[in-house]
């Protein structure tokens, strides 16, 4: 019947732009963009950072600036060996590598890496009041496919669409297509 085509039609379109969208995809590389090169000002003050989360990608290179609004705070960052002191209204702050002792580096910034996917948190170190062990934010590393997630969005936004086509009553023509994208 006319209304049967006119589905197969819609399905074979959603199937080419499926195919085509995953073709353009590995072409242009399936580890999405390159890494990129960021610079993080985070804020201290009491009791908190500003900002208290940072999302960042595998491959990142992150130039990390520390400033302080009104006491001296720390900056510990869970699976980095990174401790840092920021003193307020200054320029720099002081970075110390956990692992290797106690020697300290005085700087305007800290450059480093992001190697590893995962949730790190990042706590101050230094006691500044009442509120001081609840100072925490978290640096969010994601996988750095931005690609895989578009991809699989048209994916999801095309079965959608033959769900609801499925919804308005043409149930055979959809249950045909339904098998054809599996
Ligand atoms: Cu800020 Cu302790």
């Amino acid at each position: 019947m006319k209304q049967r085509s006119r589905l197969r039609i819609i399905l074979w379109v959603g199937l080419v732009t499926i195919i085509g969208a995953a073709a353009g995809a590995s072409m242009g590389g399936w580890t999405g963009p390159e890494p990129q090169s960021r610079e993080i000002t985070v804020v201290a003050h009491q009791y908190a950072y500003d900002p208290p989360r940072l999302h960042v990608n595998v491959g990142d290179t992150i130039t990390l600036k520390l400033h302080s609004l009104d006491v001296i705070h720390g900056f510990y960052l869970e699976g980095h060996d990174l401790d840092a002191e920021i003193r307020p209204q200054e320029k720099t702050f002081t970075v110390t590598h956990p692992s290797s002792g106690k020697e300290t580096e005085e700087v305007e910034s800290y450059t480093f890496k992001v190697n590893r996917r995962g949730k790190f948190r990042y706590r101050c170190s230094h006691t500044c009041g009442t509120m001081h062990p609840f100072m925490t934010g978290e640096l969010i590393v994601g996988p750095n496919t931005p690609l895989h997630a578009g991809v699989g969005g048209m994916i999801g936004l095309f079965i959608g669409f033959m769900l609801a086509l499925r919804k308005t009553g043409d149930g055979a023509g959809v249950a045909d297509g339904g098998d054809a994208t599996t």
